[in-house]
């Protein structure tokens, strides 16, 4: 583990667990629509199975309850149409979006027929690359398609409890090269420092990926909110984060002679790979029950428990039930993170935005960085080293840490309702559907 790796995630910690706090109370009032359009990402919160290492907020499929849902979700577009934002960007995440097709099929029909759209992401399973689904995804205008594999070796999946569902690495392998070419930029999530992994199963799975020849490779470390540790020990082992770094400089090594790091933690085959979200631009808009936005200097959640999100829409509003004004200096700590993970952060861009106050506010985070060697100051951007890649991995790795500790806080407020969605063949006396995620607090 290199020096600085603990110092640093001890600092981040306490940060981040600081930032995700939604002070400002109940909101039902729409964010300002931002002068351009923005990034628009639609949670499908269903899964046939659930993961057990899984942390974003999604409940088991259930044909008969999912229609009022993606109702609510295309009613709640139509709301930030109406008051006038427009979105460039797509994404569809979740959760599996492809586990009704039909539905994102209206999904993407209404975005693209309210605005000009230029890019649609869309994340799906190894199972759903069929040929069926593949035509349905290309036809809607889909041109970025990322597939959830984590590895190839079947021992891992087992533990991940996916090599039932999803097929062993070598169906996998077979469903990829059947969707190479049909999308333009296909990719695949990867994860990195599972228990019982060693660097032999990694540079299995390294040998697979370069064979294949994919797009692009999204490789996550595997991040566990501290509230998630016990359930992901029980069912997958324990996690040891000190040969972490060593996978990660095994992956860059790797890569580097076929790939280029879109961001710390993707690589891209060529320019003109469409990348993940969270770069590109300022403002996102999230609509779906767990989704977070960031609009106007501004962080919403809408309300993790469907039935009250359902509600929500259907009275007219959006889903947003949680709300935090960020500060300038916040806001520049947001950027620093979100540009840099991206490789550089541009001069003309921070002095258009923030003028010269933001070297001085952001002196010590700066100053902690290039001490540690994890920036360069060049003399149009600040940009990433090769030990800042793995430095910006830790530093969003917590990030999305505290993000799931946020979740698994939300979720804990309705856990009737999860399990009413979770064990459909025995609900609970009841059914017991809360309606709001503030019932505990
Ligand atoms: C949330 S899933 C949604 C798409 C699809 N259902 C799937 O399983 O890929 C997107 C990706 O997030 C990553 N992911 C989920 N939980 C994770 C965790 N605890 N640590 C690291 N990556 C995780 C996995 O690589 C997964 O493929
Ligand atoms: S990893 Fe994907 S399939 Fe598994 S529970 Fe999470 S969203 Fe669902």
């Amino acid at each position: 583990m290199p020096w600085f790796e603990k110092p640093l995630i001890a600092v981040l910690r306490r940060e981040y667990a600081a930032a995700m706090r939604f002070p400002d109370g109940v909101v039902r009032s729409l964010p300002e629509p931002p002068p351009n359009p923005c990034q628009l990402y639609v949670h499908v919160p269903f899964c046939e199975v659930l993961c057990p290492f899984c942390t974003f907020h999604r409940v088991r499929f259930c044909p008969t309850r999912a229609p009022r849902v993606f109702q609510a979700i295309r009613n709640e577009i139509r709301l930030y149409h109406a008051a006038g934002f427009r979105f460039a960007d797509v994404y569809v995440g979740g959760g599996t979006p492809t586990v009704d097709m039909t539905e994102l099929r209206a999904i993407l029909e209404l975005v693209r027929g309210l605005s000009p759209v230029r890019t649609i992401s869309v994340e799906t399973n190894p199972d759903h690359l069929d040929p069926g689904r593949l035509t349905v995804l290309r036809d809607c205008g889909v041109n970025r398609l990322s597939v959830g594999v984590q590895s190839f070796d079947d021992g891992l999946l087992r533990r991940m409890e996916r090599y039932e569902k999803y097929g062993s690495g070598a169906a996998i392998r077979e469903h990829l090269a059947l969707a190479q070419g049909r999308i333009a930029t296909l990719n695949v999530d990867m994860i990195f420092n599972l228990p019982g992994q060693t660097l032999a199963m990694l540079d299995r799975d390294l040998d697979e990926l370069l064979e294949l020849g994919v797009d692009q490779v999204s490789f996550y470390p595997l991040m566990i909110a501290p509230t998630a540790r016990r359930k992901v020990e029980r069912t997958m082992g324990a996690q040891d984060t000190a040969d972490r770094h060593r996978f990660y400089e095994r992956i860059v090594e790797r890569l580097q002679s076929r790939y280029q790091p879109a961001s710390a933690w993707c690589f891209s085959r060529g320019d003109g790979m469409i990348d993940e979200y969270i770069i590109d631009q300022e403002d996102y808009v999230g609509v779906g029950s767990g989704a977070f936005s960031f609009v106007g200097g501004a962080m919403y959640a809408t309300s993790f428990s469907l039935n009250h999100y359902c509600r929500l829409v259907e009275n007219g509003h959006t889903g947003i039930s949680e709300r935090r004004a960020l500060g300038l200096r916040e806001r520049m700590r947001y950027d620093f993170l979100v540009r840099l993970f991206g490789g550089e952060l541009s001069r003309e861009n921070i002095e258009q935005r923030y003028g010269r106050s933001f070297w001085l506010y952001m002196a010590p985070e700066l100053a902690a960085m290039r001490l540690i060697g994890a920036t360069r100051h060049d003399r149009d951007a600040i940009r990433l080293t090769r030990r800042g890649m793995y430095c910006w991995t830790l530093m969003m790795s917590e990030f999305f840490n505290a993000v799931n500790a946020f979740r698994e806080q939300m979720r804990g407020n309705i856990r009737i309702e999860l399990e009413s969605w979770n064990t459909p063949a025995t609900p609970p006396p009841g059914t017991g559907e809360t309606d709001s995620n503030r019932v505990t607090k």
